[in-house]
């Protein structure tokens, strides 16, 4: 499955027969909902190499998923493979006790520290980017003292409790956690789409955002000394792949100086060269206290994330935050040589040369099709936002679900879920030939959802 563009990628109607079966079986076992919506799977997949994905039934669909943004070097890269396996081969989780530690896990810090912002110096490592967020909003309260974190609406920390109730994605995901939450303050993401704000000194959605911590949260809702820190996507990736106006994370800094918060900036999903730079946030000037890292980490292989954070910080909040498995030796192997290739293989310069290719490509399409409200992407991560009116912006989730699906039918896969959105997110090393196939497709899956 290496080639660089496949003539024939779906020979089956999806589903086919060998994931029909399996999918039987799944709806025996498998919790409804866990994993989506049993009746919206087109395929089983039997393996991914590289870019593409093969389903039970020998169809084949271009990777614009990249493993939900965990393999930016591509689905089972050689080299991570071999260094996951001779590590395994040394040994499983060895020590977690005080008493002992393991090489890897050392050298794993050492090697993300030397990539991180320079005022970082500890890494704690974690399972899942959920539970190193936990772990950051944790150190946050207790090297501060204070009990309250400032978030934004239509961020996504994963699927706990105190995920949920700092990242706010659906009000219908959340419904169960909002009755118990305390500790958080909100303020719209400031999306360049979807304002609800109006700056009152003339400037943008940024503008709007900043003015309303002050004027409304700081004013009405709880002092800035009980506020320990603010915790934030650089881009947001779940909840559509918003890119903040410029002035938004500059002026967040400036605020958490002006206050004596942390700015935790989590890039569980913009990190790893997605957005073109190892970290999103290195678009922009300005540089966190405490940095959330998981998903592409170990280039698609083994669980693991880490909180990444100031020494004093750390040393502060002297918190148990780890978990049985966090920083598992072969992960830890895995995120060496995933760093490595980024760095070595230059995967920012193909992130940001390919998503401008996507986002030209779509933008003539917009021109096209009323159906395109919204085009947008930061590096090899672009959005394309389907709406029923271009003047009320009503959001056509139904739309979205059509061009998904005759994707699906000419072998590409990209990241729907719920939305009326498609993400664009594939390996950063994806062939240009094939990506372009997959580019073509897409345009093709808009035209005939339109009735084209
Ligand atoms: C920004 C962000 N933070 C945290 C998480 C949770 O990570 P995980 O699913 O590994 O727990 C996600 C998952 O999509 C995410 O996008």
């Amino acid at each position: 499955m290496s080639a660089t563009s496949i003539a024939s990628l779906v020979r089956t109607a999806l589903p086919g027969p060998e994931s029909l079966k399996l999918m039987a079986r799944e709806r025996r076992v498998l919790a409804h909902g866990a994993y989506g919506d049993w009746d919206e799977r087109a395929f089983v997949a039997k393996g991914a190499q590289g870019s593409l994905i093969e389903d039970v039934d020998g169809n084949h669909f271009i990777d614009f998923g990249a493993g939900w943004g965990t393999n930016n070097v591509g689905n089972c890269h050689p080299e991570i493979v071999e260094v996951v396996n001779a590590t395994m081969s040394q040994h499983g989780v060895s020590c977690w006790t005080s008493s002992a530690q393991t090489a890897q896990r050392i050298a794993a810090a050492e090697k993300l520290l030397s990539v991180c912002p320079k005022r970082t110096d500890r890494v704690v490592f974690l399972t899942t980017g959920t539970e190193a967020d936990e772990a950051a909003l944790r150190i946050m309260r207790r090297a501060s003292g204070r009990p309250i974190v400032l978030t934004f609406y239509g961020q996504y920390f994963g699927l706990s409790y105190s995920g949920q109730a700092s990242g706010s994605l659906t009000a219908e995901m959340r419904s169960d956690v909002m009755p118990l939450v305390t500790g958080y303050v909100y303020a719209p993401y400031p999306n360049p789409y979807r304002s609800p704000l109006n700056s009152s000194t003339g400037g943008g959605p940024g503008a709007a955002t900043l003015e309303y911590i002050e004027e409304v949260i700081l004013t009405h809702e709880v002092p800035a000394n009980q506020v320990a820190g603010v915790i934030v996507e650089p881009v947001i990736g779940e909840g559509g792949i918003v890119v903040p106006p410029d002035d938004f994370l500059p002026g967040l800094r400036k605020l958490c100086d002006k206050y004596g918060w942390y700015l935790c900036i989590d890039e569980v999903l913009s990190g790893f060269g997605r957005c073109g730079k190892m970290w999103a946030y290195e678009n922009w000037d300005v540089e966190p206290d405490i940095l959330v890292v998981g998903k592409g980490i170990s280039g698609g292989s083994m669980p693991l994330a880490a909180v990444v954070a100031r020494g004093d910080i750390t040393e502060k909040a002297d918190a148990y935050v780890a978990s049985t498995y966090s920083g598992h030796p072969a992960a830890c192997a895995a995120a060496i040589k995933t760093i490595e290739i980024l760095y070595r293989d230059d995967l920012f310069a193909a992130a940001n040369t390919l998503g401008a290719l996507a986002l030209e490509r779509l933008t003539a399409l917009k021109a096209r099709y009323p159906a395109i409200g919204d085009v947008r992407g930061k590096g090899l991560w672009v959005a394309v936002e389907f709406v029923k009116d271009r003047k009320t912006r009503e959001r056509d989730i139904a739309f979205a679900s059509r061009v998904n699906s005759e994707c699906l039918k000419r072998g590409l896969y990209a990241v729907q879920d719920a939305n009326a959105h498609l993400r664009i997110q594939p390996p950063l090393n994806i062939p240009r030939p094939l990506f372009e196939q997959g580019l073509d497709i897409l345009a093709d899956a808009i035209r005939v959802a339109s009735g084209g």
